[in-house]
């Protein structure tokens, strides 16, 4: 079992946990998941591990809770334990150790791409973050990559940074110079838009890929994803890859498969907690 020793909220509907995972704190290296499931008949859920403390052994997951087993997860409270944390999983970012890299989160993606720029940072290398969200409240760990480099916070409503994507900053730097690398994390259109936009400049793009997963480790083929016309595993071949050789198109398909069954899910969630709901609110 793995304790939870913290849950902090950081956006509507995104949690902070930080778990004691000591032997995955110690080996982890950015870019790395682990698989959680919260019980012994949960669903797995791969999560990338947004920070770790070898000292203290713990680990920081992210969660956005958009499905029932999300749902479940950041229920979980201080004193509570998870189940089974599988990990690390996945291929290490490939960290450049020279030149400007830029960093581009978006939303729940900001979490992922930390740990990178925290690992390039640690390589000396100069990194600048763009991150993105929906309005103020959906922008998150800014203060953490501020440790790093420069952050440049966007919403799409403007009420918080620049208005407008992630995409306008990174025009504005990639229109500068001095871009070498870029680092993209978040929903699969902004990666899309990130890639399409860098690779004009032919700025070497890396994202990472948030494929279905159910093994982690290349035997059931869910997590599949076309890279360059070859097809590729994300958890054991990624979950990063070359954003200019990526079939978004397939990624987007593939996400939606069990789209029908997800909904269905969450609609018999609520209807099984209206009752202590209900109860609850007559108190
Ligand atoms: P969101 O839809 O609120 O978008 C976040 C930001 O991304 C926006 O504020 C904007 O700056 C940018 N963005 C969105 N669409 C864009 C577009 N078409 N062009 C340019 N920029 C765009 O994001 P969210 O709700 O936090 O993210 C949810 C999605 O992220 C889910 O689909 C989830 O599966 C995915 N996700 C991906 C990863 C990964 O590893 N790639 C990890 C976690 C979550
Ligand atoms: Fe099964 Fe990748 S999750 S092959």
């Amino acid at each position: 079992m793995y304790p939870v020793l913290a849950a902090t909220a950081l956006s509507p509907n995104v949690t902070r946990l930080v778990v004691e995972a000591p032997r995955i704190a110690q080996v982890r290296q950015p870019g790395q998941f682990v698989i959680v499931r919260r019980g012994p008949d949960a669903e797995r859920i791969p999560l990338t591990i947004a920070d770790a403390d070898a000292e203290a052994g713990t680990i920081t997951l992210v969660i956005q809770a958009v499905g029932k087993s999300t749902m479940d997860l950041v229920e979980v409270a201080p004193g509570d334990s998870i189940a089974d944390v599988v990990g690390p999983l996945g291929s290490p970012t490939e960290l450049l150790t020279t030149g400007h890299a830029v960093c581009v989160g978006g939303g729940v993606g900001t979490a992922v791409v930390h740990p990178i720029a925290q690992g390039l940072a640690a390589l000396g290398v100069p990194v600048t973050s763009v991150i993105g969200g929906r309005s103020r409240e959906w922008v998150i760990f800014e203060e953490e990559l501020r440790r790093y480099g420069p952050v440049l916070v966007c919403t799409d409503d403007g009420s918080y940074g620049r208005h407008g994507f992630v995409t306008d900053a990174l025009r504005d730097l990639l229109d500068e110079g001095g871009v070498d690398h870029v680092y993209a994390v978040g929903p699969v259109p902004m990666m899309k838009a990130v890639s399409a936009l860098t690779l004009p400049y032919k700025v070497p793009t890396l994202v990472s890929l948030n494929a279905i997963m159910v093994d982690g480790t290349g035997m059931c083929g869910g997590c599949r994803v076309s890279i360059g016309g070859v097809s590729k595993y994300a958890c054991v071949d990624g979950p990063e890859f070359d954003a200019h050789q990526v079939d978004f198109g397939l990624l987007a398909d593939r996400l939606t498969t069990y789209r029908d069954f997800e909904q269905a899910a969450v609609a018999r969630r609520t209807a099984c907690l209206l009752p202590a709901l209900a109860e609850a609110a007559a108190r």
